[in-house]
């Protein structure tokens, strides 16, 4: 008995759902519209925020053609403290500070300028030799023998109050060495 009711439910719901349906063949056809429009909206919005991602990794970064150079500076310590033909390497600012025989400071770059490997100094040879293809650099960061096509990229140093101070924020690029580049101590 309970079964027989239970089924006459059934057969009645989907009745009237049918009848539903039938009778409302609009409400249908809009509700069909609503999606296909809800559809391309939201395919619309992916697509946009695909492309803003791929355009974000793809735009070059902003060249930095003048005043606008990161600033980080590094203390390096008082200017009598390094001698003259001498060699320091700061390891945190990836430089090493060179005072050359006139007592004038170099930064320069431990990157070499062939293909990037760390080159280190030979305090023996007084010479800064590339292990990776051979290159070798004077003490002011001059190629003395290639592959490397140019002399070791220099920070610019400044001495304030007897303090050496390298602005390490960006490489100073440069094909040779040029007594412009040396920064002395200026004794009052
Ligand atoms: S990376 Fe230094 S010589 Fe090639």
């Amino acid at each position: 008995m309970r079964v027989r009711c239970v089924k006459n439910l059934i057969e009645t719901q989907s009745i009237n759902t049918i009848q539903q349906s039938k009778m409302n063949p609009v409400s249908k056809h809009t509700r069909r519209r609503l999606l296909n429009g809800l559809w391309v909206t939201l395919s619309g919005l992916a697509l946009a925020e695909i492309a803003w991602v791929v355009g974000t990794f793809l735009k070059p970064l902003k060249s930095n053609g003048s005043s606008e150079q990161p600033v980080k500076v590094i203390d390096v310590g008082p200017a009598d403290l390094f001698l003259p033909r001498t060699v320091t390497a700061f390891p945190q600012g990836r430089f090493y500070l060179a005072c050359l025989e006139d007592g004038g400071f170099l930064a320069l770059s431990r990157r070499c300028t062939h293909l990037g490997c760390t080159v280190p100094w030979d305090p023996e040879k007084g010479q800064f030799a590339c292990p990776c293809h051979a290159s070798v650099f004077d003490i002011r960061g001059d190629v003395i023998r290639s592959p490397a096509p140019r002399a070791l990229d220099r920070f610019a140093v400044a001495i304030e109050n007897n303090r050496v101070k390298v602005n390490v924020g960006k490489p100073i690029r440069r094909s040779t060495f040029d007594n412009k580049q040396v920064v002395y101590r200026v004794h009052p």
